[in-house]
């Protein structure tokens, strides 16, 4: 059929549905097909009832479906068929690079880069395993807080199309959050050789400990689940820097350390020796003991009253002493702490009871 000016009516009708679906005029109340009979995906939508119904949008057609669209965008498509219009929203594509940027106790940061296609905003979804909560994001990055210490979560990220409603494919990523510093590290003893410590249990989760200790050159480390260690095979005299950390269940994710200083207890002093007394005085040496020390505390006593002095030289000269008594005299090496002492080593000599006689005698236990 044609009209007089040549114009066929068919192109007309094409004409005005174009025209039409330009000026987006799909009545919502006239919905043509259900939603259910209509399978989208990213890029085709199809009716999947009527596969010979010819289903158009702008300049794009096709038997039963149409392909090659973009993802998540709202299309009007006109059902032939049906002599109708409905909009039409297509699948989303995946979000990319999804990564976790930032993890602390009570929060995960993720970003990510836009989906090829089209999309308005995104659904994060996250999850502990038990309880699961969402946020919308509309740009490509969300913090995620109020999470509990030493937690893996799950993250799902989803993008929206232009309708704010159609999603598509989630893409996930798994992360601890750190675990809490431990509470009440404290020494609980030490010898020459080793430095006990315990703690309690950080608040949240947590699987186990990292223990590192140094001596300011050499650091070692080791790994424990319960709440106390005994680091052994140190050396005497020496100030341990000692750290604690909780570690999360993937034996990763590290929290906070705690730091905790000891010096190990000095050697016992070697050697100890009388080299001289007289009336008045007695006089000492000895050599330094195995390991690390910086003075010496050396303590005499008659039995009754006790006088002590500090040295950091391995030998002495006791004066003021009175003749004949017989003194007590240990020696104790002290770390650079100054307080930190060892196990005490002692002699035993009696002064001599007359003017000018010397004698040199150890372990005196004779009158002279
Ligand atoms: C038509 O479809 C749209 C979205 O698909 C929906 O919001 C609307 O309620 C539907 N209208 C009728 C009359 O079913
Ligand atoms: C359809 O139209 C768009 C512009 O509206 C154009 O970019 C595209 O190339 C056209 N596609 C075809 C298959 O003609
Ligand atoms: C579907 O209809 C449109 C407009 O009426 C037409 O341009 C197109 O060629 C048709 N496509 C097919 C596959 O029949
Ligand atoms: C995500 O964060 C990393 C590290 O900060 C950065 O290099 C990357 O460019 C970011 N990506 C996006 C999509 O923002
Ligand atoms: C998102 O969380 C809200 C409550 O915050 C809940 O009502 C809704 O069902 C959740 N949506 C999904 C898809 O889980
Ligand atoms: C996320 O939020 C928490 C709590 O507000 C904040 O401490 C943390 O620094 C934030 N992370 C980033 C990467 O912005
Ligand atoms: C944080 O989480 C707790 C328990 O899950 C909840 O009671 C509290 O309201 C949350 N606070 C915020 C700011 O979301
Ligand atoms: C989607 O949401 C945005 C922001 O909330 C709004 O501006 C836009 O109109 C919505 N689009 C549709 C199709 O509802
Ligand atoms: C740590 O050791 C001290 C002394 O041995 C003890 O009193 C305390 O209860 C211990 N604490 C823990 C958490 O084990
Ligand atoms: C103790 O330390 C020495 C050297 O630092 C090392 O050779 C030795 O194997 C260690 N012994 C133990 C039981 O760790
Ligand atoms: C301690 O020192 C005082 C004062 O120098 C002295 O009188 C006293 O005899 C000394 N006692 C001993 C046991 O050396
Ligand atoms: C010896 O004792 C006297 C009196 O007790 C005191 O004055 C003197 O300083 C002391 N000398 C030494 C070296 O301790």
């Amino acid at each position: 059929m044609k009209l007089r000016s040549g114009v066929s009516l068919w192109t007309l009708l094409v004409f005005t549905a174009l025209l039409k679906n330009a000026r987006a005029e799909c009545d919502p109340e006239r919905n043509c097909t259900a939603d259910s009979s209509l399978r989208k995906t990213e890029t085709t939508i199809t009716l999947e009832t009527e596969p010979n119904c010819n289903l158009s949008t702008g300049n794009i057609s096709g038997n039963g479906s149409i392909t090659g669209l973009t993802p998540g965008a709202i299309y009007q498509i006109s059902f032939h068929c049906l002599n109708c219009c409905k909009e039409v929203t297509t699948k989303p594509e995946k979000v990319n690079n999804l990564e976790v940027i930032g993890v602390s106790t009570s929060s995960i940061s993720l970003n990510w880069t836009k989906p090829v296609g089209n999309s308005s905003s995104y659904r994060v979804q996250w999850t502990d395993g038990t309880e699961t909560k969402n946020d919308t994001a509309t740009e490509e990055y969300i913090n995620i807080t109020n999470l509990t210490a030493g937690v893996q979560y799950t993250m799902t990220v989803t993008a929206v199309a232009d309708d704010n409603i159609t999603e598509g494919t989630s893409v996930n990523v798994s992360q601890y959050t750190k675990p809490e510093k431990v509470n009440d590290l404290k020494i609980t003893g030490f010898t020459t050789s080793s430095i006990s410590l315990n703690w309690t249990k950080p608040n949240g989760n947590s699987s186990s400990y990292r223990v590192q200790w140094t001596d300011g050159t050499e650091t070692s480390n080791t790994s424990v689940t319960q709440t106390y260690i005994n680091i052994s095979n140190l050396t005497a005299g020496v100030q341990y820097t000692i750290s604690v950390t909780a570690v999360a269940h993937d034996g990763i994710t590290e929290g906070t350390s705690v730091n905790v200083s000891q010096f190990t207890k000095p050697e016992k002093v070697n050697n100890l020796k009388v080299t001289e007394f007289t009336t008045s005085s007695i006089s000492l040496n000895w050599r330094k003991p195995n390991g690390n020390s910086s003075s010496y505390r050396v303590q005499w006593t008659d039995g009754t009253e006790t006088n002590n002095t500090s040295v950091t030289q391995t030998y002495i000269n006791i004066s003021n002493l009175t003749a004949g008594v017989q003194y007590t005299i240990s020696v104790t090496a002290v770390a650079h702490d100054g307080q930190t002492d060892g196990q005490s080593t002692a002699v035993y000599q009696y002064t001599s009871r007359y003017l000018n006689v010397q004698r040199t005698w150890w372990r005196s236990g004779l009158l002279l």
